[in-house]
Order: C-alpha cells, then structure tokens, then sequence
C-alpha cells in the first residue's frame, strides 16, 4: 500500500480521514513524514492555499500528498470571511468566539442570512499532477449560538432542511453531509478509480 501524506497535524482531521480512506490506504500525517514545518497558507483562494499546501510537501518530500482548506462564504457579505475564516476576528490569531461574535454582528439587520461552507482539497499524485475536489453544504446563519458539538462556527451554522445548526447535530450526523466529508468523499472516489 502506498502511502499517501495528508498535509496536516490536525488529529480530528486525520482521524475523520483514516475512517474514509483507511482500509485502503495508508494516510500519513506531517510528523509522520518528519515535517515540522509552519507551511505557507499565504494564498487569497481557498484552491490556492490547498495547491501551496500540497506543493511544498510534494517538493520537499516527493510523495503523493493532498491537503486542504476550508472557507464560510456568506451571501450578504459577498462570501466572506472566505479564506480569511480562521482569522475573521483577528487577523494575527484564531479566536473562534470572537470570529462569530463578529459573523452574527455583520448580519445584524440583513434579511438574507444565507452561507454555505466549501472545502477544497488539492492532490498531488506521484508524477506531480495536480487535481483539486470541492465539497459544499449550504444552509444559513442562525441568530444565536445554539447547540454545543462539533467546533468554529458550528453552533450558528444550521444546513439547509436539517432544522438545526452543526452544533445541535451529532457529530457523525454531521460527518454524512459535511463540506469536508463530501470534498474527501470525492479525492476516494478519484483514489480508487486511479490507484
Ligand atoms: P480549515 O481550513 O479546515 O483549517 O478551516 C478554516 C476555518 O474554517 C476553521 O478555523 C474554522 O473556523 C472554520 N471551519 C472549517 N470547518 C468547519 C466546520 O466543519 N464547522 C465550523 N467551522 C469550520
């Protein structure tokens, strides 16, 4: 079995991987590979930081790697925070309160309330081709935080005809219609029609 790197450190990310790709191939994380270094995400796309990810692990290490990112892109604030939705609050640190305290204040007062998270991931397969998958959930803003599970901006996020925002959801529930789970849904696809 080949390994394949997956360009991340993220124990959540890798596990919830694992699960899906596993029994097929072996997902190898960045410590796995000995990287310890703080990959550039210095790209204004979401296809552009994946793509800068996945390359600076192919030209250091020249394995097959993939790696993605992740954006909220909300309608009436012409798809921001979109790459910048790690950092929306504070442009230097994470601090997911403060990054949805500040989503539900910049929708105070708007009637469209309307978002949707997309993921991307960029893959690199052993010759060097570059192919990149999406995964979208649409849904909308809730007004208030409701709901305790899951991580960032889960509690205001509620996915379209669920009811319920991300956080009041489940984990696995929410681990079935996923933007992640559909992106990688999509690279297995692609991984067992060309492995
Ligand atoms: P990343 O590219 O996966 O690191 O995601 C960038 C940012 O998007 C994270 O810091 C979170 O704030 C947010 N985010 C990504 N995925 C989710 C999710 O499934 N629920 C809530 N927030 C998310």
């Amino acid at each position: 079995m080949k390994p394949i790197v997956f360009a991340t450190n993220n124990s959540h990310k890798l596990s919830e991987i694992r699960a899906i790709l596993g029994a097929q191939f072996s997902i190898k994380s960045l410590s796995d590979i000995g990287c310890h270094a703080d990959i550039p995400e210095t790209a204004d796309t979401l296809e552009g930081n994946a793509l800068q990810k996945a390359r600076y692990v192919f030209e250091h290490y020249h394995t097959a790697c993939f790696a993605d990112d992740t954006g909220l892109e909300v309608t009436a604030l012409k798809g921001a925070p979109g790459v910048h939705t790690a950092r929306y609050a504070y442009p230097d640190r994470q601090d997911t309160e403060a990054n949805t305290d500040r989503l539900l204040r910049e929708l105070q007062g708007k009637a469209d309330r309307s978002a949707r998270f997309r993921t991307v991931i960029a893959y690199i397969d052993n010759n060097g081709e570059e192919h990149l998958f999406d995964g979208i959930v649409e849904g909308h803003i809730t007004t208030e935080r409701r709901g305790i599970e899951g991580f960032g901006y889960d509690p205001v996020f509620a996915p379209n005809d669920t009811g319920r925002t991300f956080a009041q959801m489940g984990v696995t529930a929410k681990n079935n219609i996923s933007h992640r789970a559909r992106a990688v849904a999509k690279l297995c696809d692609f991984l067992n029609k060309h492995q």
